[in-house]
């Protein structure tokens, strides 16, 4: 099965095929990032513009790329949400039309559910159960994972993710967007510890997370009068080394509680190399392995709704039937009845 796969959640706008026998056919991508820098973050009326332009040369790319014809596809997944309202319906829309004029049946994919099955596109994927870490601009999450769409929450964010999070600080520290990889380039550069920052609910006896009041550190110490702009990267290094610490006791307390080994981490702040290199050390000395999308889907794409989208049309998930995004051709006016409110 030929399963075409439509980003559209935000400010990447990703197309792609992956075939349930073949695997990943094709993988487009087109970032907004120089649209929305100007504006210092994501403006949603221009991202929907945009994935509007981008759309159909992106599907032309992806089908060339995989050497298809339209008429060769199966099914098409598009992200149905969490997004931006404006963005996710040009995805909704141009997807809904496509299997609408092909006769093939669309399936809504949730945004999260493709991050979070997209580390099994790598070509050494996890295997169920696990726990997944999603962390990305919105999410922060713990999840136990026993199949698709077999999901329970351990815990998250009560306030702002830790892309969120990232981003917010990346700003007042006059870096530009997005936040989150410059503020990692910066701390690359840094130490960590020559400030102090708090560990938010390190010790809360939960799986849930707090970031807000991180950034509200940071800012008290740039505004602060004996502040020097020169000790940035210290700051940036000791921002990334609380959030990472935090991310990481919160993982490695979520799998001892499941009794299981295994950690996948998917979202955006998943590519970050800190992360990674403490989770890594961290499961490798308890005997468990850590799972990551390959780098080229750690932020929002296609591929992973495309391949979300094909586990659940391959296991009978239900696709197709009325189209999502509803508009009535032919609308007789007689059939129009006087508002009612609902009855108790
Ligand atoms: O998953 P994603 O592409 O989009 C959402 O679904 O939100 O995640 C984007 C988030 C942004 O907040 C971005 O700053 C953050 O991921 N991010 C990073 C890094 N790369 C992306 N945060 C920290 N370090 C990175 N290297
Ligand atoms: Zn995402």
């Amino acid at each position: 099965m030929k399963v075409l796969g439509i980003e559209s959640s935000c400010d990447e706008t990703g197309v792609a095929v992956y075939d349930t026998e073949a695997g990943l056919l094709a993988h487009c991508l087109h970032s907004q990032i120089d649209l929305h820098a100007a504006y210092g973050g994501v403006v949603p009326e221009l991202a929907s513009r945009d994935h509007i332009r981008r759309l159909p040369v992106l599907l032309k790319q992806a089908l060339a790329a995989a050497g298809l014809e339209a008429r060769d596809l199966d099914a098409v997944a598009y992200t149905a949400g969490p997004g931006l309202a404006g963005a996710l319906l040009v995805g909704a829309s141009v997807a809904e039309s496509f299997a609408l004029a092909r006769g093939i049946p669309a399936l809504p994919v949730h945004h999260l559910e493709g991050h979070l099955l997209s580390p099994l596109l790598s070509a050494d994927p996890p295997r169920f159960p696990f726990v997944a870490l999603l962390v990305s601009g919105g999410h922060t999450q713990l999840m136990r994972v026993r199949g698709v769409g077999d999901y329970a929450l351990l815990g998250e964010s009560v306030d702002d993710a830790a892309g969120e999070a990232f981003d917010k600080t990346a700003k007042l520290l006059g870096l530009g967007y997005p936040g989150g990889p410059q503020l990692a380039q910066l701390a690359a550069r840094g130490v960590a510890g020559r400030f102090r920052l708090p560990r938010p609910m390190l010790h809360s006896g939960d799986l849930d997370f707090s970031f807000s009041g991180l950034k509200t550190a940071v800012l008290n110490v740039v505004s602060g009068s004996d502040w020097e702009p020169a000790r940035m990267a210290d700051l940036a290094a000791e921002f990334q080394q609380a959030v990472v610490e935090v991310l990481c006791a919160k993982a490695l307390a979520a799998l001892k509680k499941t009794g299981l080994r295994t950690l996948v981490v998917a979202g955006g702040v998943g590519a970050n190399l800190h992360l990674r290199a403490v989770l890594d050390a961290a499961l490798q000395k308890r005997g468990g392995r850590v799972h990551y999308p390959e780098p080229a889907l750690c932020t929002d794409n296609g591929a992973m709704i495309a391949f979300a989208g094909a586990m659940r049309l391959a296991a009978g998930d239900e696709a197709g039937g009325e189209p999502a995004v509803r508009i009535r051709p032919r609308w007789p006016l007689a059939e129009l009845r006087p508002p009612q409110r609902a009855t108790a």
